[in-house]
């Protein structure tokens, strides 16, 4: 598949999301999230759901999260330009609560989707949400920084951003397993 019609189809799935009504956060939303960045980038990062910042802009990982996430991709020479980010949910729980089991159901085909059409080498997975609800995996504290092949597709994970605000300790994580992903990528 050629990149232009790659970028269409991406679009055509954004198009869809940003019309969905599928689960009650249609009503609570100010944007949906679809995702943003390259639609043949060779790693795709999945989060849990947009926050405040993501719900306003209609933008992935644009608030405190998003710029540790952003930090760390620097860190590790990985330009968000050439990535695609997205969430396991594409509209904000209220208040930030985690997605409920039939909102991610319901949101889990246009990630599939996405992931088709980007054919990502490798995706990486940020947080538990994002590995229970796509792996169905438990710890990610413990199967951090891993490359898991799981029905044909590389997934690796790592912890989310947003833990970082808590204990800024895990930054060294973070920038640990996302320098890891970018020695993978070019082996
Ligand atoms: N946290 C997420 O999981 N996703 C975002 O887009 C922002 C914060």
């Amino acid at each position: 598949m050629n990149n232009n019609s790659n970028t269409d189809l991406i679009m055509q799935i954004s198009n869809e999301v940003i019309r969905c009504t599928s689960c009650e956060l249609c009503h609570t939303r100010r944007n949906a999230v679809p995702g943003e960045g390259s639609a043949s980038a060779r790693i795709m990062f999945v989060g849990e759901a947009p926050g405040r910042f993501e719900d306003v802009q209609g933008k992935p990982f644009v608030g405190p999260a998003g710029k540790i996430l952003e930090a760390a991709l620097i860190n590790a020479n990985i330009y968000r330009s050439q990535v695609f980010i997205t969430n396991i949910v594409k509209c904000r729980p209220p208040g930030n609560r985690r997605p409920k089991r039939d909102e991610i159901i319901k949101c889990n085909d246009y990630l599939n989707k996405q992931i088709s059409v980007i054919n990502p080498k490798i995706v990486c997975i940020l947080g538990a949400t994002a590995y229970s609800s796509l792996l169905g995996g438990k710890a990610i504290t413990v199967n951090r920084g891993k490359l898991l092949n799981i029905h044909g597709r590389n997934y690796f994970l790592t912890i989310h951003p947003a833990a970082i605000l808590y204990r800024r300790s895990l930054l060294r994580v973070l920038e640990e397993d996302l320098s890891k992903l970018s020695k993978l990528i070019i082996e």
